[in-house]
């Protein structure tokens, strides 16, 4: 399904789940769509790992899935092209990675439909071996004031591609990588069903790494994004 073919808004946005690990990203969606929240519809869920708690959640909620190895391809190129195949066999609009760690090389039909939400203030504390809570303890070790989280769209580095929506978090005396990790993620359970709903809307347009945000393709968004 190319990008052009994706008719706006859509909905349910089709969305196809990436993760590597605990889930609770994926959790959160799922609670936003039950709730009414998000018009969204999980139609996949992809582990790069066979013991990920993620997948466990997936199929309580019934969605299917499937786990790709990176060790058993020989490059990335072989090893996205196998994920990519998997996903795209339940049509989604959108892939959205939650806690998913490994580099995928993203074929150019899923430029600008791939997001990620990544635990900083990008470009501060990023890129390779930067994922959960080694993000944290490195903004607290580097003694930062303020941190956030960041999504956007996924090219072929880590933590690279264009900004879609970012959300500023404080870090407070005594914090802890738990209480900090705590504290981001309360900010990304917002900002990425915002940011899927903004998609959803047809109301990201991305001009080289500028994702500007067309509010008369989501009127509700003005109220909203004064609160990120
Ligand atoms: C989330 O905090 C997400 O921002 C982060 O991993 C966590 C996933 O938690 N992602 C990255 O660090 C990506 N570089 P989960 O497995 O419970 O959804």
């Amino acid at each position: 399904m190319m990008s052009q073919e994706l008719q706006f808004p859509l909905s349910p946005i089709r969305l196809g789940v990436l993760l590597s690990g605990r889930g609770s990203t994926l959790e959160n969606l799922l609670a936003r769509i039950r709730a009414g929240q998000l018009d969204a519809q999980v139609v996949h869920v992809h582990s790069s790992r066979p013991d990920a708690r993620g997948l466990q959640i997936a199929a309580q909620a019934g969605v299917p899935t499937s786990v790709c190895l990176r060790r058993e391809f020989a490059s990335v190129e072989q090893f996205s092209q196998q994920v990519f195949s998997l996903v795209e066999q339940h049509q989604p609009h959108l892939i959205v990675m939650a806690g998913y760690v490994k580099l995928l090389r993203i074929p150019p039909r899923w430029e600008n439909r791939v997001m990620n939400i990544h635990p900083s203030l990008i470009p501060a504390f990023c890129g390779k071996g930067y994922y959960g809570h080694r993000v944290h303890e490195a903004v607290l070790r580097y003694g930062c004031k303020l941190t956030g989280c960041t999504v956007h769209f996924v090219d072929n580095q880590y933590d690279h591609g264009p900004i879609v929506l970012q959300r500023a978090v404080p870090v407070l005396e005594g914090d802890t990588v738990e209480t900090l990790a705590a504290r981001v993620q309360a900010a990304e359970r917002e900002l990425y069903p915002l940011a899927i709903a903004l998609f959803a809307a047809g109301a990201l347009e991305v001009q080289g790494r500028w994702v500007h945000i067309r509010q008369d393709r989501a009127p509700w968004v003005a109220q909203l994004l004064d609160s990120v």
